[in-house]
């Protein structure tokens, strides 16, 4: 699904079932940084125009998906933690080496937003398939579609903007690079974890 290499162990979700307060933080907390990373590629490539215009609309809706988590939240009666490390996001983005043109610079955070709207997804997705509580389950089936528009938006920008067969290697590399990472995570009560 959608390129991943590995897919989760469809056992977190019984990790997650046991602390439904703890995914609902990481998880607003993720579409924060969904929202803030729209704003940063907006004051770092200004010229790109149509990018600009995306982002402008992303960041919108990541903010709405923060706003209907932080909802869920007060609906059940808790207050919003603090913001948990994301390990799996701190381990990823070692992966492209660092400096190069203000292009390949653009693919590269183009790619790694791609591939974290791409587990997301399939996480969400896991989420919305074995959540014994509907409500949820059918909050994450909603979100799960949005992600997945996300994923190809990004992807898609990357093409767009580097040389196509140049971008698909990098993917392809960053995929089998997040499948490593992925052997020791699904043992948490995050959205990466
Ligand atoms: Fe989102
Ligand atoms: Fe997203």
């Amino acid at each position: 699904m959608l390129g991943l290499k590995l897919p989760t162990d469809p056992r977190w979700v019984n990790i997650v079932e046991k602390n439904i307060e703890e995914i609902l933080t990481d998880h607003a907390f993720c579409e924060q940084k969904a929202a803030s990373t729209a704003i940063s590629l907006i004051v770092s490539f200004p010229e790109y125009t149509d990018l600009v215009q995306e982002m402008t609309k992303l960041v919108k809706e990541e903010i709405s998906h923060f706003k209907m988590v932080h909802d869920k939240i007060i609906a059940r009666g808790w207050t919003l933690g603090r913001d948990r490390k994301d390990e799996y996001v701190n381990k990823l983005l070692k992966f492209f080496p660092k400096g190069g043109s203000r292009e390949t610079h653009l693919v590269h955070r183009l790619l790694y937003a791609a591939l974290i709207e791409a587990r997301s997804c399939e996480r969400f997705k896991l989420l919305s398939e074995e959540l014994e509580d509907q409500e949820l389950a059918k909050f994450y089936r909603d979100l799960m579609v949005s992600e997945a528009n996300h994923y190809t938006m990004f992807l898609n920008f990357a093409r767009k903007y580097g040389k196509r067969e140049e971008v698909d290697k990098k993917w392809q590399d960053l995929l089998e690079f997040e499948a490593e990472i992925m052997k020791d995570l699904g043992t948490k009560e995050t959205i990466h974890g």
